[in-house]
């Protein structure tokens, strides 16, 4: 059975599509509504997302495996990314990453039923490090001691982000 898009994402990519000379520029947008409202990007989810841009499935899949944000596995419904790069690292984000690890009870790479924990790369807020994205909200300046209080706000409101797209 192929996938679907939701008719308020359908009008979401026509509408971007509108904005632009070429479907291209859209990729990205609708990966983003393909993984929100599919969990992760299946190859069902990329031909959906390929069959809708009218673009190649080679094309849809560069792009969807080039970004870190794009989950090819089913996942947590949150997605915690701690960055433990240069910046991070040495204003103690292996430190941060040890105490999320210790609360969600998950290891980097893993996932449960309400959160995947992953280590990041340079997330580009490296002036308020050490920092993670959580879903799409950045939180800067982390310390260990702040996780419990992050992770307990994430369990009452699970959807902190503002829409991507
Ligand atoms: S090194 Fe962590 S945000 Fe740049």
């Amino acid at each position: 059975m192929s996938l679907e898009f939701s008719a308020q994402a359908q009008q979401k990519i026509a509408a971007l599509c509108g904005r632009y000379p070429t479907k291209k520029p859209v990729v990205l947008a609708a990966l983003h509504l393909a993984q929100k409202e599919h969990g992760h990007l299946s190859d069902d989810a990329l031909r959906l997302v390929a069959r809708t841009l009218d673009l190649p499935y080679a094309h849809v899949y560069g792009v969807a495996t080039f970004y870190t944000m794009f989950r090819r596995e089913p996942g947590g419904a949150q997605t915690i990314r701690m960055c433990t790069n240069i910046s991070c690292m040495l204003r103690g984000g292996y430190e941060v990453l040890a105490a999320f690890e210790q609360r969600l009870g998950l290891k980097k790479g893993e996932s449960n039923a309400k959160f995947t924990l992953v280590e990041e790369e340079c997330i580009a807020a490296c002036d308020k490090a050490p920092c993670a994205l959580v879903g799409t909200k950045y939180v800067y300046d982390i310390t260990p001691a702040q996780v419990g209080d992050i992770v307990a706000e994430l369990e009452r409101d699970p959807h902190p982000e503002g829409e991507v797209v």
